[in-house]
Parts: C-alpha cells; sequence; structure tokens
C-alpha cells in the first residue's frame, strides 16, 4: 500500500552526496522535502534542483530540510551538481541520494513503471516534525515543479499547526484566513482580535495571524 498522509514517513539509510543518511536523524526535529527526479543531466530536473537550491533561505526560515533523489550514481550526482552550479547560477547545499538499487525509491512508491519504467518520477513528500506525512505529489517527468507552490504549502501546514485556521483556494501568505468550524463566533472574537468576517456560520475570515517560524 502506499503512503499516506498522516503516517510517518519510513525510515532508511541512503548514500548521499553530503555523505551517509539515516533519514530520521537527518528530520531531526525539522520539516523536510524529500523529492525525487527522474534522472541527472536531464533539462528540466537541472531547473528543478537549481530552483530549490535558490530558495536555501526560504526553506531556512520556516526550518525545513531538503533532500533530493534519483537512482543514479553518486560520481554522476558529484558531476551533475557541477552542471547545476554552473547554469544555474546557484550552490547546491543540499543532499541528493543515490538510490541505485532502488531501495528508497520502492519505499516511498516513487517509481511508476506505466508513466517511467525504471526511473523514479517527479515525487515530493512534505514530511513533519513529528516525521509524519503532511503532503504528497507526483508530477509527470515532463513538467516541473513549482517549488513556489511547495513553500506556500508548507507555510500553510505551520500556520494551521499553530492556529485553529484553514487556508482557502489559492490563498499566499499574508491573506485572509478561514476560522475552523469548531470554533464559536464567541470564541474566534477571542482567539482572533485581528477580526471575524462572517459570511456564512460556516464560512469566515480573519486576518492572517503572526507565524512564529
Ligand atoms: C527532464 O528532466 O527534462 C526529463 C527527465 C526524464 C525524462 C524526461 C525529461
Amino acid at each position: 500500500m502506499s503512503l499516506q498522509l498522516g503516517d510517518i514517513a519510513p525510515n532508511f539509510t541512503a548514500v548521499s552526496t553530503k555523505g551517509d543518511i539515516r533519514f530520521h536523524n537527518y528530520i531531526d526535529g525539522y520539516w523536510c522535502i524529500l523529492f525525487s527526479h527522474p534522472a541527472d543531466f536531464t533539462p528540466v530536473c537541472t531547473t528543478e534542483l537549481g530552483v530549490t537550491a535558490k530558495l536555501h533561505e526560504e526553506f531556512d526560515k520556516r526550518k525545513v530540510k531538503v533532500i533530493a533523489l534519483s537512482v543514479d550514481s553518486l560520481e554522476h550526482h558529484i558531476k551533475w551538481i557541477d552542471d547545476i552550479e554552473l547554469t544555474q547560477k546557484v550552490i547546491v547545499d543540499f543532499p541528493i541520494i543515490a538510490d541505485e538499487d532502488r531501495s528508497v525509491a520502492t519505499l516511498y512508491d516513487m517509481i511508476h513503471p506505466n508513466a517511467l519504467q525504471t526511473l523514479t518520477v517527479r515525487c515530493l513528500y512534505i514530511i513533519g516534525p513529528d516525521k509524519r506525512i503532511r503532503l504528497t505529489l507526483n508530477y509527470p517527468a515532463s513538467t516541473g515543479r513549482n517549488f513556489n507552490e511547495i513553500l506556500r504549502v508548507v507555510e500553510s501546514l505551520q500556520l494551521t499547526d499553530q492556529y485553529q485556521v484553514a487556508t482557502p483556494a489559492n490563498w499566499q501568505p499574508s491573506e485572509d484566513v478561514i476560522v475552523v468550524t469548531s470554533l464559536s463566533n464567541e470564541e474566534a472574537r477571542l482567539k482572533f482580535p485581528k477580526g471575524l468576517h462572517i459570511v456564512r456560520p460556516y464560512l469566515r475570515y480573519t486576518p492572517q495571524p503572526n507565524l512564529d517560524h
């Protein structure tokens, strides 16, 4: 059975460009983004890893560790990092797992043989500091992911963990959020002193509370 939201992200050991990884030790109370790409020295993957590297400060600010994976060898990864750094003009500071025996890819259901026979698809997990899976995503090889969207989800998860709110469709950080329906209007006014805008009894907005990262 595939991994589902709320499951504990399975532990593993792996070889990476930053040394051996014991995944649960790597998470170490941080948020974690574990993501696969199909292959090194391919165009879309090069841009994805470049963009991820450029978001380094944004991930740091939110206490997020990033770790990439493909079934290429460590030697390939190391050579490819040089290329990513040259072409994308960025330092790749996160580990890339060399999953040559496909053990992590199999554990995390990253190979979808009817889409891409032996390579990993663009699979991504957001994992919380408690090691529980909070988001799963699978994109085809031909479509690069939007890592600003991944950051937006992290921001929403951190906010909704901290406050009794949810984020509406297309929400962007700093925009109004939805108050959960389990709070009465009186409770909501106390908890959200910035104000309560009642559209329907089940649809109530408040300005975004401040987020402690
Ligand atoms: C790419 O990154 O461009 C790519 C990788 C594998 C298959 C197709 C495209």
